[in-house]
C-alpha cells in the first residue's frame, strides 16, 4: 500500500530532520504508510569541485544568497520539470502558517495522485529570485521571527500535516480537538492527583457531570481565548450562548467557571 501523502524536503542539512521524524507521531505516521518523507540534499546537484551552493549577491551587501542550478536540478530531476506538486518555499516572507494552512494542505484537493509536497528550505540570507518565480508555487512562514534556515519550519509543517491526516492520531477527533481547530485556544487540563500541593482540581471535573464538563471547558476555552488571542474570536464559530458568556465577560463580570 502506497502512502497518503509524500513529503519532498530539499534542504542543505537533511540530516537534522531523521531525529524528531523518528519520535511519536510522526514515527508511527511513517511506519504504518500514511506518510513518507523523502529528504534529499541540495548540495547533491552541485557538480563543481568544492559543491558549492551560494554566492555573493549581486548589487553588493553582506551575506550569500543560495543559486538558482542545484535547487532546479534537484527537484525537477526529483519531481519533474515542471514538478506536477506544489512547491512550498519555507521563508518568513511566506504566508503565514496556521492550522487552517495544515488542514489545507493535509486535504490537498488539488493534488495529483499520489498526494506529494515539496518542502523547500532556505538558507543564508535568501534564494535567487527566480526560484521563487518560476519554481516555487507556495510560501509559507511560520511565525513573524527569522531563524536560520528553513529546516525546523519544513519540520513544523509537517507535524501539523500529518496531525490531519485520518489514523494519524489514536484519537479519530484528535487534530479536530487540538488547539486552534475549533477557532479557540483549547481549555485546560488536569490529570490525577486531584490534590498536588494543595492544589486543587476544579471540582466540576470530577463531578461526573459530562453536561457540566462540556459546559466548563467551552467557557474556558473562550475565557482564554478571550485574554490572550481575542484576535481569534473574530473568526471563530460561536454560539448565541458563547456570546452571550463573551458579552459577560467584556462587561467585566467574571463568572465563577469553575462551578
Ligand atoms: N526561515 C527563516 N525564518 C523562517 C520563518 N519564520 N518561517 C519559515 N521559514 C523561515
Amino acid at each position: 500500500m502506497s502512502a497518503t501523502l509524500h513529503f519532498e524536503v530539499f534542504s542543505l542539512f537533511p540530516e537534522v530532520f531523521e531525529p524528531y521524524l523518528q519520535t511519536s507521531i510522526l514515527q508511527r505516521a511513517r511506519q504504518s504508510n500514511l506518510v513518507s518523507v523523502a529528504l534529499h540534499n541540495i548540495r547533491d546537484w552541485t557538480y563543481d569541485r568544492h559543491h558549492v551552493t551560494d554566492d555573493e549577491p549581486y548589487g553588493g551587501g553582506g551575506g550569500m544568497v543560495m543559486k538558482p542550478e542545484p535547487i532546479f536540478r534537484a527537484i525537477e530531476e526529483c519531481l519533474g520539470a515542471p514538478p506536477t506538486c506544489p512547491v512550498i518555499l519555507l521563508t518568513p516572507q511566506g504566508r503565514p502558517f496556521n492550522q487552517k494552512v495544515a488542514q489545507e494542505l493535509a486535504e490537498g484537493a488539488s493534488f495529483e495522485q499520489p498526494k506529494r509536497l515539496a518542502l523547500l528550505c532556505g538558507r543564508y540570507e535568501g534564494i535567487d529570485e527566480r526560484v521563487c518565480e518560476h519554481l516555487v508555487t507556495d510560501e509559507i512562514s511560520i511565525g513573524d521571527y527569522v531563524i536560520t534556515g528553513g529546516e525546523l519550519a519544513a519540520l513544523v509543517v509537517i507535524d501539523a500535516v500529518t496531525r490531519f491526516l485520518p489514523g494519524a492520531l489514536g484519537d479519530p477527533d484528535g487534530a479536530l480537538d487540538d488547539s486552534h481547530a475549533s477557532g479557540l485556544l483549547e481549555y485546560p487540563h488536569y490529570t490525577r492527583p486531584a490534590e498536588f500541593r494543595g492544589w486543587r482540581v476544579p471540582d466540576v471535573l470530577l463531578s461526573g457531570d459530562h453536561a457540566k464538563v462540556a459546559l466548563w471547558r467551552r467557557q474556558q476555552a473562550l475565557l482564554r481565548t478571550y485574554q490572550r488571542r481575542p484576535d481569534l474570536l473574530i473568526n471563530a464559530p460561536l454560539s448565541a450562548a458563547d456570546r452571550k458568556f463573551l458579552q459577560q465577560l467584556d462587561a467585566g463580570k467574571w463568572l465563577d467557571t469553575t462551578e
